[in-house]
């Protein structure tokens, strides 16, 4: 299958048959999700298979979802607060910059600007880091046969508490996959790219 034809096929699914999802083929899939791009390669996500089916009722009505029970699993995608200092992870772009462009240590300096601007960026590279996987496993399911539904978490402590999350992990989203029980009686339509497009700048 082309990407495109996968990009073209993939739908939100809320509808699954019983057919359970043979492991090998679930663990293939998150192999596929963390090839994605990930900031300086952290691969900052990490993801909990839930099949149990006490667990996803639970999910189900926590966010108001019947296809959360349905589907035969779900998973809940994760970022971790790793670097819990800011000179930490700057250590590791250090690093990261040695690497890959051959830098010398000393010459890469952070200015205060540029701790500062991090701080807050670190965050939003974390979540960057979740959703490209979920993109990519989206995409490597609908090859597969397979139907999935990307779900934002409604109730953050009751995730957290639930799934025995350690303080340093933050829940990002869930994710159903199974075998889709009918056809979308929709599709979603989309704006027409020319409303989303500027050249060069804003306005
Ligand atoms: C961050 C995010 C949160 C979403 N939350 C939900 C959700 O809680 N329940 C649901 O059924 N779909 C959810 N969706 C799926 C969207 O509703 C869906 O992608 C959108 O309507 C476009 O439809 P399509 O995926 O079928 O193309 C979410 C998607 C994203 C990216």
């Amino acid at each position: 299958m082309k990407v495109s034809e996968a990009i073209k096929n993939r739908y939100s699914c809320r509808s699954y048959s019983d057919k359970k999802v043979p492991e090998k083929l679930l663990l293939d899939l998150l192999e596929l999700a963390n090839q994605a791009p990930s900031a300086a390669n952290q691969q900052n996500r990490e993801f909990i298979i839930i099949t149990n089916k006490e667990n996803k009722k639970y999910l189900a009505k926590m966010n108001n979802q019947p296809h959360l029970e349905q589907a035969p699993v779900v998973i809940l995608a994760t970022t971790k607060l790793s670097h819990e200092t800011v000179a930490d992870y700057l250590k590791l772009l250090e690093n990261w910059e040695m690497t890959v462009q051959g830098i010398a240590p000393d010459k890469f300096k952070a200015t205060k600007e540029f701790e500062d601007e991090l701080k807050e960026m670190k965050y939003k590279w974390m979540i960057q880091d979740v959703a490209a996987s979920i993109e990519n496993l989206m995409l490597a399911a609908i090859e597969k046969g397979l139907a999935t539904c990307w779900l934002g978490v409604m109730d953050f402590q009751g995730i957290i508490e639930k799934f025995r999350l350690p303080k340093n992990v933050v829940p990002v989203c869930l994710i159903t996959l199974g075998y889709e029980k009918e056809p979308p009686k929709y599709r979603t339509i989309r704006k027409p790219i020319t409303e989303l497009i500027h050249w060069e700048k804003y306005q």
